[in-house]
């Protein structure tokens, strides 16, 4: 069967191997897909030894995707945009291709399981880490009315922003300057994790009609936890994400789509 693998620091915790044996399985695909840890300095020696041994495809996360784009013979336009790379291909002439599925994986489940379009939408970002930089190119592409970005540290938001103005109507700022009106709510802010969110105006979410947390847990994240003491009706976690850029990793190797609610629903029954 055909090779494929995560790269990571650290991967043993990874969701992806489940998730593409079940679409494997789905779609009759005769494939392996396993953990491929990398110590930080040894990252381009894992990945050649990789596909040296006959590995197909890669998918990459937390700290390589950078080095990854680096890496990559080729890039796709959205990977070369976003500087980031978490799926790289092995093409048929030996050349490493490598593409990033990170933002449409957030787009079809913004517009799948949480209904909620971007065109035309107010959206307020919260975060200007890694994951935003490359979804925010991704979103602006769909036409929204106004994209803010807010930071704890409002000049890594900026950045961000002013890397993209000439996709669309982008500006950031600090938390505490977060003003009111927002349709969609994204929080890309990792300190969540930790079981609470930073202090955050209450304006910025009030009125909102949907909440997104790139980040998933077990039980309902802080953020969305927030989100519903403030009335916000439709929410969804980052599991969803996790899935859909997956799937679309799977497309890219083999040609062919999976269910991803079913594999959704299988593998993360938590409601939000
Ligand atoms: P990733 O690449 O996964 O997005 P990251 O680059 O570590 O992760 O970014 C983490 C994000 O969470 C950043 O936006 C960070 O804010 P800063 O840029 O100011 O560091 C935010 N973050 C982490 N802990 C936070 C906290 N306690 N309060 C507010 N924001 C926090």
């Amino acid at each position: 069967p055909d090779r494929y693998a995560v790269i990571g620091n650290p991967v043993d915790h990874s969701r992806s191997p489940a998730i593409h044996a079940m679409f494997a399985e789905q779609t009759g695909q005769r494939m392996t897909y396993t953990r491929l840890p990398a110590a930080e300095d040894a990252f381009t020696a894992t990945v050649e030894r990789f596909f040296a041994d006959g590995g197909r495809g890669l998918n990459v996360t937390l700290p390589f995707k950078q080095a990854a784009a680096a890496y990559a013979a080729t890039l796709s336009a959205r990977a070369e945009r976003a500087g980031a790379v978490n799926t790289l291909i092995r093409c048929d002439d030996g050349r490493i291709h490598g593409d990033n599925t990170d933002g449409v994986g957030l787009l079809r489940d913004l517009t799948g399981r949480l209904s909620t379009p971007i065109e035309g939408r107010r959206v307020l970002v919260l975060g200007a880490g890694g994951a935003v930089r490359g979804v925010v190119p991704v979103l602006l592409e769909q036409g929204p009315k106004h994209l803010y970005i807010a930071n704890r540290t409002a000049e890594r938001a900026e950045a961000i922003a002013a890397d993209f103005t000439d996709l669309g109507p982008v500006d950031a700022g600090g938390l505490a300057g977060i003003g009111g009106g927002w349709d969609l709510v994204i929080n890309a802010i990792s300190a969540g994790l930790a079981g609470r969110m930073p202090d955050l105006p209450a304006a910025a979410i009030a009125g909102a009609t949907a909440a997104y947390d790139m980040i998933y847990a077990d039980a309902p994240t802080p953020f969305l936890r927030w989100a519903e003491r403030h009335g916000v009706a439709r929410r969804c976690d980052g599991f969803g994400m996790l899935v859909e850029q997956a799937a679309e990793s799977f497309h890219l190797w083999r040609g062919v789509r999976p269910d991803t609610r079913a594999v959704i629903a299988a593998l993360h029954p938590a409601p939000q």
